[in-house]
Formats: C-alpha cells, sequence, structure tokens
C-alpha cells in the first residue's frame, strides 16, 4: 500500500556531500535494517526519511507521493534514547500520543467517554510492552530497557505505517535487548507496518531485519573526504523462511 521510494537522493551538509545516489523501494510491511559505521550518514538517512532534512538531490515518495514535509502519525520515530516525556507518567505518556491523534484539533485533548476510551487504549498498549505494572510511574523510575519499551508503546500509539528507528536499543544491556528484539518483532508481525531501523550491531540487523542495507562510501578522496558521501553498498535480502542450517559440512560417505 505505501511502497517507500528513493530516487538519485542525496545529502550534503554545506560542503560535506554525506550522502549520494541513494536508489531504494522498499515495499509495505519490509523490516529494513541499515547499517554502516559511525558517521556514515544512518541518522541522515533517517532525518530525510522523517522529513526533518529536505534531500539536496533527488526524490523520496512514500505510497507514490511525495514525503509530506511536516510527519505526520503517519511516520514514528524512536532514537536511542530520551524519547519519552519525563514529567508525564508511563500511562500519561501514551495518552499524550493517542490524544495527538485522536483529539480535539485544537487543543489535541479528549474528554468524558472518549478519554476514557482512550485511557483503555493506552492500557492495552501498555500491556503489549509489557509494562502493565509500571504505568503510573514516571520514567526516571524505569530501567533503560522499560524506557524504550515505552517509547516504542507511545510511537505505536500513533499507528504509523513508517516505523523509523535510530540505534533504539543500542544503550540497552543484552537481556534488555533479546527482550525488545522479541517484543518489536511481535508487534511488528501484527502490525504490518514498514520498519526503518539504523543499527551498527550486524547481529541485530539480521535478527530482525527482512533486508538489510550497508551504506558505505564507494568513492574515496583522501586529499578531502567530504568531497563523496556513503551509498547503499549492500542490499541482502533475509529469507526467514529458510530452515537455519550450520555451514555446509559434506556428507559422510
Ligand atoms: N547538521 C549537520 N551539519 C553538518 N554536518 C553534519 C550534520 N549532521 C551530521 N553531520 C555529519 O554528517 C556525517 C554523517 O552523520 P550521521 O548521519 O549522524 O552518521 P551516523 O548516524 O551514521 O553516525 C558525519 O560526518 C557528521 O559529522
Ligand atoms: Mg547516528
Amino acid at each position: 500500500m505505501s511502497e517507500l521510494t528513493l530516487k538519485n537522493v542525496g545529502m550534503r551538509y554545506g560542503d560535506t556531500v554525506v550522502l549520494e545516489r541513494l536508489n531504494l523501494i522498499l515495499d509495505s510491511g519490509t523490516f529494513c535494517a541499515v547499517v554502516g559505521a559511525s558517521g556514515a550518514g544512518k541518522s541522515t538517512f533517517l532525518k530525510l526519511l522523517l522529513s526533518e532534512l529536505q534531500p539536496t538531490e533527488g526524490s523520496i515518495t512514500l505510497g507514490g507521493r511525495p514525503l509530506p514535509q511536516e510527519p505526520g502519525p503517519e511516520r514514528g520515530v524512536v532514537y536511542q534514547r530520551y524519547s519519552v516525556f519525563p514529567h508525564l507518567t508511563a500511562l500519561e505518556n501514551i495518552c499524550f500520543g493517542l490524544e495527538r491523534t485522536q483529539g480535539n484539533a485544537l487543543f489535541g485533548r479528549t474528554w468524558g467517554a472518549k478519554h476514557r476510551v482512550l485511557r483503555t487504549e493506552a492500557r492495552d498498549l501498555l500491556e503489549a510492552v509489557g509494562l502493565t505494572a509500571a504505568a503510573d510511574r514516571y520514567p526516571g523510575a524505569l530501567s533503560g530497557g522499560m524506557q524504550q519499551r515505552l517509547a516504542l508503546a507511545q510511537t505505536l500509539a500513533l499507528k504509523p505505517e513508517l516505523l523509523l528507528l535510530d540505534e533504539p536499543f543500542g544503550a540497552l544491556d543484552p537481556g534488555n535487548k533479546q527482550t525488545a528484539h522479541a517484543l518489536l518483532k511481535q508487534l511488528w508481525a501484527e502490525r504490518g507496518m514498514t520498519v526503518v531501523m539504523v543499527t551498527h550491531d550486524l547481529s541485530e540487523a539480521f535478527t530482525l531485519g527482512t533486508r538489510v542495507l550497508v551504506l558505505d562510501k564507494v568513492r574515496e578522496d583522501p586529499h578531502s573526504p567530504e568531497r563523496f558521501g556513503a551509498s547503499i553498498t549492500y542490499d541482502l535480502p533475509v529469507d526467514r523462511s529458510a530452515p537455519l542450517r550450520a555451514a555446509s559440512v559434506p556428507p559422510v560417505s
């Protein structure tokens, strides 16, 4: 339904070329992981998809139409940290997201029966990310893993077609990371949204992605490193239906 297409997209900051000649068609429902070295332009790439930056070359379309210049509820983002509001409880954080999409256009608020429905929806979302018991706690009283699950729930409240994640689990310890991976995978499968997740963790990319893109420079000018930007150097489909096998061992005859 909402295919994401990039045609010859380039991005430069002043004279510094960061991305060049990005061509990509992402089918709706793809879980696309984007990997690359630090400074390769991964966050810049996400900012383009969020319309936080406009490409200096080329065009981006979603569902055949140019990306709206202001990100609406069709796109949601979760960053590595600080995506939640510290002065709102977990439940209020979710309600805030829901009110943005369902509330009164002028005040962004809901009242009465509508507000009660919204709070029930918010509680369901908290349950989906395993935070029912933490509904009335403030983010400062939650672990890093819990805060990221809250950030995910807050963004999912917008029912985005396109979920953008910038190293969302980069600050989590291995246990929390594994829980968050399983949760994200399940939510992605249930909701059928398109996910673009930036990570510098290759194993995370292949664990979650159905497609893995590598951003890297094809050309390098040692005298002026800002002259060339990164492109998509690998575009790898991940076949989830294939049975897991150890490296092939020749049959014993
Ligand atoms: N607002 C900006 N102005 C100028 N240069 C920037 C800006 N944002 C990022 N850069 C530069 O663009 C390059 C890519 O940055 P970024 O997209 O953050 O990379 P990554 O997320 O892969 O680490 C880096 O060299 C960075 O210094
Ligand atoms: Mg980054």
